[in-house]
């Protein structure tokens, strides 16, 4: 069934959990992330990047993720995923997205508050949930020094400030994740994630989660992180897929013998993560 994230990260604050937000763009994709969830009974979030709309349109992934979650036995929430521009961020709202992301974490602290402001006035008005973020979450191939941490990193008193004056359901934070493989292993920053914690009831939304260790993950949702977005460990996982089949056949030709292993290949990657999330059996 079609749901908010707002619903689904409400009850996993409460219950101690995350729930797993995946990358998508296509229909392998999509049916991988759908079936590993009906398998574990783990709520989950379809979410489509810049990217991902660039390359299958907002119509495609709209139509795909609809499908997908009205036919499904669990509940499903379809995401923008850090949405710059105004105008795109209501076309995902016209195309039946339950909930969007604002991304103006680039722009100084009154402008992410008043973008973030403008986006909640609309999206909330027909029952859609908002994300936004507050500080930098790097690109792994961005070399992020001793001092730029901490001015890249989220403040927890600028959070409190950011939550009151925005009303945003959720609340994406740096500390320490970055999008992509990580070059060593990542070093996140518990001791702020337990400031930002008790400084803010609102949901917390960790990005750049692939190549992070599972006990890393596993003490970020003990402290209360509930949302957690995976897209890099779920490519590496298509591509495996599709190697194997083609180092073992390579005279294939038929998409869907070689897109099937591809997809068996992410719904493992994804499953695992949902046992890591501790979302199995909340559906
Ligand atoms: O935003 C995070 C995504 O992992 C990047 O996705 O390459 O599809 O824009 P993209
Ligand atoms: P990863 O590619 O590191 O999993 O990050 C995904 C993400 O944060 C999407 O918003
Ligand atoms: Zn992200
Ligand atoms: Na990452």
């Amino acid at each position: 069934m079609l749901v908010t994230t707002k619903e689904l990260l409400e009850h996993a604050q409460q219950n101690k959990y995350a729930v797993g937000a995946f990358n998508v763009n296509n229909m392998e994709i999509v049916q991988a992330i759908i079936e590993a969830a009906e398998e574990t009974q783990s709520p989950v979030i379809l979410q489509a990047s810049q990217g991902g709309l660039k390359y299958a349109g907002v119509e495609y992934i709209a139509g795909l993720g609809k499908i997908a979650a009205q036919n499904a036995s669990v509940p499903v929430a379809i995401h923008l995923d850090h949405g710059t521009d105004f105008e795109q961020i209501m076309q995902c709202i016209r195309h039946g997205f339950t909930s969007v992301m604002i991304d103006a974490s680039k722009y100084p602290l009154d402008e992410n508050i008043a973008m973030t402001k403008k986006v909640i006035e609309v999206a909330h008005s027909v029952g859609v949930s908002v994300e936004a973020e507050l500080g930098k979450i790097g690109g792994t191939e961005d070399d992020i020094t001793v001092s730029d941490r901490d001015a890249t990193f989220t403040d927890p008193e600028e959070a409190k400030r950011f939550v009151e004056e925005t009303g945003v359901d959720s609340l994406a934070i740096a500390i320490g994740t970055a999008h992509g493989p990580y070059k060593g292993e990542p070093k996140l920053d518990f001791d702020r994630l337990e400031t930002i914690r008790k400084t803010i009831d609102t949901c917390i939304v960790l990005h750049g989660s692939s190549g992070v260790p599972e006990e890393a993950l596993r003490k970020a949702i003990s402290m209360g992180v509930s949302k957690i977005n995976i897209d890099t460990d779920v490519r590496m996982a298509f591509a495996k897929g599709v190697k194997a089949l083609l180092d073992e056949k390579p005279s294939e030709y038929d998409p869907r013998k070689i897109l099937g292993p591809a997809k068996e290949e992410m719904k493992r990657a994804i499953k695992e993560k949902m046992e890591i999330f501790g979302s199995v059996g909340k559906a």
